[in-house]
């Protein structure tokens, strides 16, 4: 994506150098302006070094384009990271004053504003108004968060997390085709308590089930996510919720289930857990005989309880026999659609940032190859939704 990156003068200008930093490693194209009291915090070097982009200053500058129409025409995106009040009053009136001013007034793509500045000037009617009218005109504001600030006061007006600008960015060029379903995934492993300090649980991650949320979030699902423990930040706009237990998440997935359209179970769930769980920690001996019992099998609840119009997602991650026992998973869990996961291999399943998986259907069986699991949610969804189609 080609992305046109402004800085204006504020003391958050420092964390937008970690904007281009991320803007840069995703593959965007970049180029910066900056104001005059941008360059007052963190000089144009720093960002032509970080984001590896062309930096402009000057409006009238002309290096084969005229800068501020030029690099207008030639963005798909416009950020204003951090945006001052002051810059906000200029374009919230039209007033083209500098090259960013100037560019703003002259873009005419999908177009972001992060407002970051101290509580009081957040919130002054007239920056309130401004906000007002500039959302009106388009621009998508990213509201700044609630804390420190840099002038030692709190409250409203610090830069938010450069993920969720990302996100935001994501979120313009994503097709809503998922605005009006409610979608359940469960992501992570669960744990069983042996003893307070040992559990039984297994490799998952957790990524391809946050990628699945995500996916969906950013089509425009409303999303709960009920996740076992992983180390990976939540998607932005899901409705998260901490499980440990199988028994834990199928108390959590049963009192959701009403509320949705989908529901997908990526999580991998324990099979078994000890009978019983010592109150303290076991003492070492030589050996110790753990008798195991079957957890709650929280797909088989779901497949008794469901409405007819809910479509149910199973995952079958699988070391042998990959489509056959997908097959038998598909039947004996009641789903409307299973994902076969080779988890013996290494490139891909468990810990990966990768996946590669046959789907099946009552329609289809498709085999979707070695790809980024961000990519297999996208497609997994795809297929979902024409396989909803079809089933009402
Ligand atoms: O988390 P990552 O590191 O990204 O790895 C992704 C993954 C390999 C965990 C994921 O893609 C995957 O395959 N998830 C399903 C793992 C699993 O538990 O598979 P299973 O074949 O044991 O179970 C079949 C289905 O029944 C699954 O949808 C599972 O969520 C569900 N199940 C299992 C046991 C149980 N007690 N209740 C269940 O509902």
């Amino acid at each position: 994506m080609r992305v046109l990156l402004a800085i204006t003068g504020g003391i958050a200008a420092y964390k937008a150098v970690d904007l281009a930093s991320i803007l840069r490693k995703r593959k965007d194209e970049l180029k910066i302006i900056m104001t005059e009291n941008a360059m007052k915090f963190v000089s144009p070097l720093t960002f032509a070094a970080v984001g590896n982009a062309e930096v402009y200053t000057d409006e009238f500058e002309y290096r084969g384009l005229i800068s501020h129409t030029g690099l207008s025409s030639w963005a798909d995106v416009m950020i204003i990271a951090p945006a001052t009040a002051n810059t906000m009053a200029k374009i919230a009136n039209g007033i083209a004053d500098n090259i960013v001013t100037a560019s703003a007034l002259a873009f005419k793509g999908p177009k972001i504003l992060v407002p970051a500045m101290n509580v009081r000037m957040y919130e002054n009617q007239v920056t309130q108004d401004n906000l007002e009218k500039l959302s009106k005109y388009g621009w998508k504001i990213v509201e700044p968060e609630i804390g420190h600030l840099a002038d030692g006061e709190e409250g409203k007006g610090r830069y938010p997390e450069n993920a969720r600008i990302i996100f935001e960015m994501e979120s313009l060029f994503t097709k809503k085709d998922m605005d009006n379903l409610k979608v359940l995934v469960t992501a992570g492993p669960t744990r069983e308590a042996i003893d307070p300090v040992r559990y039984i649980s297994n490799r998952s991650s957790g990524k391809m089930g946050y990628e699945i949320a995500k996916a969906a979030v950013l089509r425009g699902a409303d999303v709960h996510l009920v996740s076992g423990p992983v180390n990976i930040q939540s998607p932005f706009n899901v409705k998260r919720y901490d499980v440990e237990s199988t028994q834990e998440m199928a108390q959590r997935v049963l009192d959701i289930l009403n509320q949705v359209d989908i529901v997908i179970m990526a999580a991998a769930v324990a099979d078994y857990k000890p009978l019983e769980t010592a109150q303290q920690k076991i003492k070492k001996g030589l050996s110790l005989d753990l008798k195991l019992v079957k957890t709650t099998d929280i797909l088989s609840e779901i497949s008794k309880v469901k409405r007819p119009d809910q479509f149910v997602v199973g995952f079958a991650a699988e070391t042998q026999n990959l489509l056959e026992n997908a097959r038998h998973k598909f039947e004996s869990k009641s789903l409307d659609m299973i994902v076969a996961n080779d988890v013996s291999r290494k490139d891909i399943g468990f810990e990966s940032d990768y996946n590669e998986v046959t789907v099946i259907t009552k329609n289809e069986t498709v085999h979707l190859e070695r790809m980024t699991k961000n990519e297999i949610a996208n497609s997994l969804l795809d297929i979902l939704l024409k396989e909803i189609v079809k089933k009402n």
